[in-house]
């Protein structure tokens, strides 16, 4: 094993596809042709493996029941990298998924020592508007935080402790404590109850979640199969994404305001963030890059841009050559980037004021 990752630490992947061969994740590019319709980045290697997401696209396609199920965990602003899992919660919901999310208030609390009204007040404010101005239809989630779930779904949470050992949670997890045991064992919870006979019995479940999730899908996945007998659980699928570089190149992180863009920034702080922040791949003057052109493989707008904003292929092409030849200026790349950044942001403010009114809408059901 070369990749070690803590979901609850520092996760930093340099090679996805090491990644992928250390933990058995199939690579997510050998489903795209299936796929229709799909967020600009899970086209461009943004999501790139899975485990068993045949399941969810024979449901697909056959039009059979699935359900989408994932986590949110409130830990501050509501930045670029968590649009990533926003958007295919709704990818999923407009293809039919019936929608499931944990605001993982309890794992917040134990293992971030932040306070449950704190992570809830988080939770609502960053994560459900920003979801439902992204285009989330709210009525139609079950939604839920980990302190407050139904009976039957509290009692799962202790009855897979049954199904594990200390010396796999050691073996999984390395340093390991209490705390984070029962983070774990909730999450394994969260992830199969959607499949309990209350809530309509076993089926596909599809778990997108980034790539320092991948311990805590293995463990559940080998729960599942252990519990077979009792409860038939089809093991649940999952997707992987990225971790979108911050905008110096590192982790972009809720407590880094320079590190990313948040949903909250105005327009004109983005602006200005990306001009004295944003990594270049370009040359120190600018003689030398139109000599010796600029590297957009390490340069973090171009990054951006290929990864959220320019959905249009042939112009992100254009842009790729014009920046490798050294016709195209960082400040100018920069510029493109901010344009696309200010408009959406633009908009998204008057959405995010439209949902606050719909916001009830996630405790209807
Ligand atoms: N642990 C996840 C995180 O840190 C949050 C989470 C809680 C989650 N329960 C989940 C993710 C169930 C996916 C499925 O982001």
């Amino acid at each position: 094993m070369n990749t070690e990752i803590d979901p609850w630490g520092q996760v930093n992947v340099k090679n996805y596809g090491q990644l992928c061969k250390d933990f058995g994740i199939e690579k997510f590019s050998k489903v795209l042709p299936r796929m229709q319709n799909l967020p600009v980045y899970m086209r461009r290697g943004g999501v790139f493996g899975h485990k068993d997401f045949e399941l969810i696209l024979k449901a697909i396609e056959e039009r059979k029941k699935f359900v989408m199920m994932t986590g949110l965990m409130p830990s501050g602003s509501f930045h670029f990298g968590h649009k990533l899992v926003a958007d295919q919660i709704i990818y999923y919901q407009k293809l039919g998924a019936e929608c499931y999310i944990a605001a993982a208030d309890l794992e917040a609390h134990l293992t971030r020592d932040m306070p449950l009204e704190k992570a809830r007040e988080i939770a609502i404010e960053e994560y459900l508007l920003n979801y439902i101005a992204l285009g989330l239809k709210p009525e139609k989630v079950h939604f839920y935080f980990q302190t407050e779930g139904k009976k039957e779904y509290m009692n799962l949470s202790k009855f897979v402790s049954k199904k594990t050992t200390l010396n796999e949670i050691r073996s999984i997890y390395g340093d390991i404590s209490p705390s984070k045991i029962v983070s774990a064992l909730t999450q394994v919870a969260d992830i199969l109850h959607p499949q309990l006979k209350e809530y309509g019995g076993p089926k596909p479940v599809i778990v997108p979640v980034g790539a320092d999730q991948l311990p805590h899908i293995n463990f559940t996945r080998d729960i599942a199969a252990r519990m077979h007998g009792e409860y038939n659980f089809v093991p649940p699928s999952a997707t992987f994404h990225i971790l979108i570089p911050g905008l110096q190149g590192g982790k972009m992180s809720s407590s880094v305001p320079e590190s990313s863009i948040f949903f909250s920034d105005s327009p004109k702080a983005a602006e200005k963030k990306i001009r004295k922040y944003a990594f270049s791949g370009g040359q120190a003057t600018t003689e030398e890059h139109r000599r010796l052109g600029g590297n957009p493989d390490i340069d973090v707008s171009f990054q951006w841009l290929k990864i959220l904003f320019e959905e249009d292929d042939k112009k992100l092409r254009t842009i790729e050559e014009e920046y490798r030849s050294g016709k195209l200026l960082s400040g100018e790349l920069k510029q493109i980037l901010i344009e696309k950044v200010v408009s959406f942001l633009e908009r998204h403010e008057e959405e995010r004021e439209k949902a606050r009114d719909r916001i009830g809408l996630f405790w209807q059901n």
